[in-house]
């Protein structure tokens, strides 16, 4: 089928790729002219595994490319997505002018039926939104429909996810658009579930907001194990063996980030808000999620007493493993606070260090994940990304002033650390 994808973001760069890999012709759509420069000409703007080969091969087999031309897009196309961003407001909302302005550029640019997708995450009834835009802007007066696709990939898997979706969930008005739906995702050959528009948005905001109540859950979990003596990492393990439980995103950790969690756990708070429930769940949700932070914090400080002058090396800077993305990173926040208390740091990620180096000032960026502790008083780990676990610990241990090592993510075993000599304290555990 042809298709368009406005908005080249995470999550319209990989589905419009992952479209092309299984045979339709893509054209993404960006209106900032130097992503679309450095895409036609190889280049890829994010870090995401297995991408790169994927839009180089359809590249090159002419089934996907890239144009700021949204006319370009909607003329050529059967079905357009909009996946552009919906970034949170100061009061916790959502800021809809993206997709209000798309949804107007494609009204303007309509010249016959077209299926217009919602990949974006919004609010519930923002599709109801979009269909009136739509509307009131297309002159020529065509028809066409409006449907919810919720995204559900994550960073680092992103590909992985898309080749292969748990669920594909198609919210529609009307059952028109429902077979060419259908038939973009047949090649995925992933379970489809077709609901009205508003319960598609709501299951993409439910599903957020539940996995961030698991990683709250056994972060709550993990105080309780600390008090007690027990290893939250059994906790989660024998929790997970019920399969109505799971084990999966039942990892202790200095807290959740990254672009979406936070930000749909405010705008899902504020949604019911506006429609007049208190969503209090949540609210503890957010609670623990900060306070999780603080306790990481807390046991450095108590710990290593006072920070000032003191070198911290801090393992970690994308806010998860397999992405070079920084936003509401954990261990950002976490390398800011440190420097709040004075300490200065030494820092390593495989992937992020580029972009974090617009956020974090006075720092030594190290290349070698082995090189981060030399003359440091105490390491930190802050992102789980797998190759920490190779960190040579021999040479750590010798390289620190003090073996002090703060896991936020419990990579290590902890009976084996302290058998190799350090002073090591892990989440939960
Ligand atoms: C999340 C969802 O998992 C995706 O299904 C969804 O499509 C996406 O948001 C989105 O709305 O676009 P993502 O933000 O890429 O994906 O990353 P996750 O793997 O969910 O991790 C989020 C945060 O939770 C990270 O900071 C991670 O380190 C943390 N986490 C995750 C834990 O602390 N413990 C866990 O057990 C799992």
């Amino acid at each position: 089928m042809k298709l368009t994808i406005i908005g080249t973001g995470y999550v319209g760069l990989v589905t419009g790729t992952c479209f092309a890999e299984v045979g339709h012709h893509v054209i993404c759509v960006d209106n900032d002219p130097a992503k679309i420069t450095l895409l036609n000409s190889g280049g890829i703007p994010i870090y995401e595994p297995g991408l790169d080969e994927l839009v180089r091969k359809n590249t090159a087999d002419g089934r996907l490319r890239f144009t700021t031309n949204t006319g370009e897009g909607v003329e050529q196309s059967d079905v357009v997505f909009i996946a552009v961003p919906t970034p949170p407001l100061a009061d916790g909302s959502v800021d809809l002018s993206f997709i209000e302005k798309v949804a107007r550029e494609i009204a303007a640019a309509m010249t016959s039926y077209k299926i217009v997708v919602d990949k974006s995450t919004v609010p519930v009834q923002t599709g109801d939104k979009v269909a009136e835009t739509i509307k009131r802007y297309c002159k020529a007066k065509v028809e066409f429909d409006v449907v919810s696709n919720p995204e559900f990939l994550r960073e680092g898997f992103a590909v992985e996810d898309l080749m292969h979706p748990d669920r594909v969930v198609i919210g529609v008005r009307s059952q028109r658009p429902v077979p060419r739906m259908k038939e973009i995702y047949a090649p995925f050959k992933a379970p489809v579930i077709v609901t009205d528009i508003s319960s598609a948005e709501l299951i993409k905001h439910a599903s957020n907001s539940f996995l961030a109540l698991k990683i709250s859950y056994i972060n709550a979990i993990s105080v309780l194990c600390e008090a007690t003596g027990a290893n939250v990492q059994e906790v989660a393990s024998g929790m997970g063996m019920d399969d109505r439980i799971g084990r999966r995103f039942l990892n202790a950790s200095l807290g959740f980030g990254g672009s979406c969690f936070p930000k749909d756990l405010s705008a899902f708070i504020k949604i019911a808000e506006q429609v007049g429930y208190d969503f209090g769940l949540l609210k503890e949700v957010q609670r623990i999620n900060n306070e999780q932070m603080n306790r990481f914090l807390k046991k450095i400080l108590d710990t290593m007493w006072v920070l000032k002058d003191k070198k911290i090396g801090v393992l970690g800077l994308a806010f998860k493993q397999n992405t070079d993305d920084v936003r509401m990173s954990p261990a950002i926040e976490l390398c800011q606070r440190l420097q709040k208390e004075g300490a200065v740091l030494r820092v390593h990620d495989p992937k992020a260090m580029d972009k974090a180096k617009a956020l974090l000032k006075d720092t030594t960026f190290v290349d070698d994940l082995n090189e981060v502790a030399d003359g440091c008083d105490a390491l930190v780990i802050a992102t789980e990304w797998e190759e920490f676990k190779k960190l040579d610990l021999e040479r750590a241990r010798k390289a620190l002033t003090h073996p002090i090592l703060f896991d936020g993510r419990n990579l290590f075993d902890p009976k084996q650390m302290e058998a190799l000599g350090f002073i090591y304290k892990s989440i939960g555990r």
